[in-house]
């Protein structure tokens, strides 16, 4: 499948959960300054940012399929992209890095690729011996009251699209691919938004954007109205999957 373009303006000016869930994942990597880093899915560069606030002496390269989230991350770091590479790649093939990582970061990113196998290796491949992965996305259980709603607009639920893994698959996948120090966590983490337009925008552009991309214009509005009619509160129930390894 062509990968998703997305609507990167419009999804930084929403009150997102991901802030918190990068932020967190950061200060797992205990990362002492000088490292490289590879943000695997960096959308806009908002942890990107971060990591370099805390690398002085580190670099970041900063991974993503869509040109549109990439464009606003030139914009955000402007002034630091001399510490990044840049790189638009499809992570659902083997990607060759220019440097290897001391640690990999991914957020809200893991569920949109298929083959979670396929991904860990290539994570693997991209770290020295010894570096830190730490990843959080959509687990098992994820959005289920938002998917009913949605099947019930459109018939179909989204498992055509996401990739919601569980602890224990997760964990095997990981020791397959050469990592110990293997740590998955599934930990349910409701978002409250204000229902009109605030909750209708946030559905548009951070969760139906695949689905919408499939409708005529002037259909898309009443879609995402009609699935967020159907929401018993304007709550999406988030269960995020959180990991952290260390390469062998
Ligand atoms: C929900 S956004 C998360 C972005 C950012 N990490 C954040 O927390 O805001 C998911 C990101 O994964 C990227 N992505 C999805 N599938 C991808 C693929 N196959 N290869 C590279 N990037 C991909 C998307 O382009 C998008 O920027």
């Amino acid at each position: 499948m062509e990968l998703l373009e997305w609507d990167a303006r419009t999804y930084d000016s929403l009150p997102l959960p991901h802030r918190r869930w990068g932020a967190a994942a950061i200060a797992r990597l205990a990362l002492a300054g000088d490292e490289t880093v590879l943000d695997l899915g960096c959308g806009t560069g908002r942890d990107a940012e971060l990591l370099l606030g805390l690398l002085p002496h580190g670099h970041v390269i900063a991974l993503d399929g869509s040109e549109q989230m990439l464009s606003e991350l030139r914009k955000r770091l402007a002034s630091q992209l001399h510490r990044i590479t840049v790189l638009q790649a499809d992570f659902r093939q083997p990607v060759t890095l220019p440097r290897s990582a001391d640690a990999v970061l991914s957020v809200a990113t893991l569920h949109w690729l298929p083959d979670h196998s396929e991904v860990f290796r290539s994570v693997a491949a991209a770290l020295r011996p010894g570096g830190r992965f730490v990843a959080e996305a959509g687990g098992a259980g994820n959005l289920a009251t938002f998917r009913a709603a949605l099947r019930a607009v459109s018939g179909a639920d989204g498992s055509e699209l996401w990739n919601f893994a569980d602890i224990a698959e997760t964990a095997g996948r990981l020791e397959d691919a050469g990592f110990t120090d293997i740590d998955v966590r599934l930990v349910a983490d409701p978002a409250r938004l204000q229902r009109g337009e605030q909750l209708e925008a946030f559905i548009a552009t951070v969760l139906l954007a695949a689905q919408l991309r499939d409708l005529p214009d002037k259909e898309r509005r009443p879609f995402v109205h009609s699935v967020a009619e159907r929401l018993p509160d304007p709550v999406i129930d988030y269960v995020r999957l959180q990991i952290s390894a260390r390469r062998g």
